[in-house]
């Protein structure tokens, strides 16, 4: 990485995103532009309604995901696919096997926006792990559970007891990595079991869990748009996070989670979760690594931490990243004309993509 500390320019393989969500139709064509400029391939969500769960549907959306790149974008959008009680495992590893599945994505049901459709007991999709597991194929867990006697906060670390634990000591060799993992339990899990396995298990890390915690979700008022799932913890979670991607160590690699929302639907009486930050979430990171005195290990965790746990070949080209203080609107409208809230919008971001 060609990155003096003193200087405020750093370069750095291109970025992947291990984390968004497109949604579809003129919300996707307004969003997909933030992502592809950044970032050379992302992993896609399957969260549509109804969700992603045959190769002919994942086809489909990746070409209309195309449709909406700019001009000469190289851009990759990676499909991933959504698990169900009656998943159809022969239709998700022959997917696999053809390149239209990156990996599959377990939510628990009714664990977040459009989880309806999400597994409801462990057991229906343990065949698929078998499966999964013979192929390489990797599993992306939301993990936290749904069970409504447990409190918000602590849905994560009781995940990682009740289920995580279990997937990993029934399928050894299962890649698994937790998504936008917000606690030091979770830090401190995931780097034991790498160490015991190395390659097996990651996490992605989100921006926005590195900047906020969950004070100030309600700092002067609520703010709906710092909701999102997993929920912002305590500012010791927040610091454990920052720990952690700021190691460049391998099991931790960057995953937005961008999930926009329109305003209206945020700001209402039962707002929704999900924070849209592809606009500014590399930046963000950015400052972030910045204020740790970690730029040097930028590159590992947000260019070649991802690649290498999925077995792709890093990024051949460079971005550049400049700390120039830039302005960031606060909302940006989509082309059937919605708004919506930018993470760190309103106020001026101190690093800026070239
Ligand atoms: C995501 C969404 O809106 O699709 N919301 C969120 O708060 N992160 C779903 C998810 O990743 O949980
Ligand atoms: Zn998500």
């Amino acid at each position: 990485m060609g990155n003096n500390m003193a200087s405020s320019t750093i370069s750095i393989q291109r970025p992947d995103d291990w984390h968004v969500h497109f949604r579809d139709g003129e919300m996707l064509t307004t969003v997909v532009p933030f992502t592809a400029t950044r970032f050379a391939r992302a992993i896609v969500m399957p969260n549509l309604d109804p969700p992603i769960t045959t190769i002919r549907s994942a086809k489909a959306y990746r070409e209309r995901i195309l449709m909406a790149l700019p001009k000469n974008s190289n851009f990759i959008p990676l499909m991933t696919c959504y698990l169900t009680d009656d998943a159809d495992i022969d239709e998700i590893i022959e997917g696999y096997r053809t390149g239209v599945f990156s990996a599959v994505k377990f939510y628990p049901a009714g664990a977040t926006t459009n989880s309806s459709y999400g597994v409801t007991e462990l057991k229906n999709v343990f065949s698929a792990f078998e499966r999964m597991q013979e192929v390489g194929m990797p599993l992306l867990v939301h993990g936290e559970v749904t069970d409504p006697e447990v409190d918000v906060f602590d849905r994560e670390v009781v995940y990682i007891e009740r289920v995580l634990k279990l997937i990993i000591d029934a399928f050894p060799e299962l890649k698994i990595v937790m998504e936008h993992i917000t606690t030091k339990d979770a830090v401190d899990f995931i780097r034991a079991r790498s160490l015991e396995a190395p390659g097996r298990i990651g996490a992605t890390i989100t921006a926005h869990h590195l900047m906020i915690n969950r004070t100030d979700i309600f700092r002067g008022g609520i703010r709906p748009h710092l909701y999102c799932l997993p929920i912002a913890k305590r500012e010791g979670h927040r610091l454990a996070l920052r720990e952690a991607a700021t190691s460049g160590q391998s099991p931790f690699f960057l995953g937005t989670d961008t999930a926009p929302h329109a305003k209206t639907i945020k700001e209402s009486s039962c707002g929704c979760a999900g924070i849209f930050s592809a606009p500014t979430a590399l930046e963000m990171y950015a400052q972030v690594f910045d204020e740790e005195n970690a730029l040097d290990k930028l590159e590992a965790f947000a260019s070649i931490n991802g690649p290498i746990f999925y077995g792709l070949d890093v990024n051949q080209s460079e971005i550049k990243l400049h700390r120039t203080a830039r302005f960031c609107p606060e909302t940006i409208e989509t082309s059937n004309g919605e708004e919506l809230h930018v993470f760190g919008g309103g106020k001026t971001l101190v690093w800026k993509v070239l």
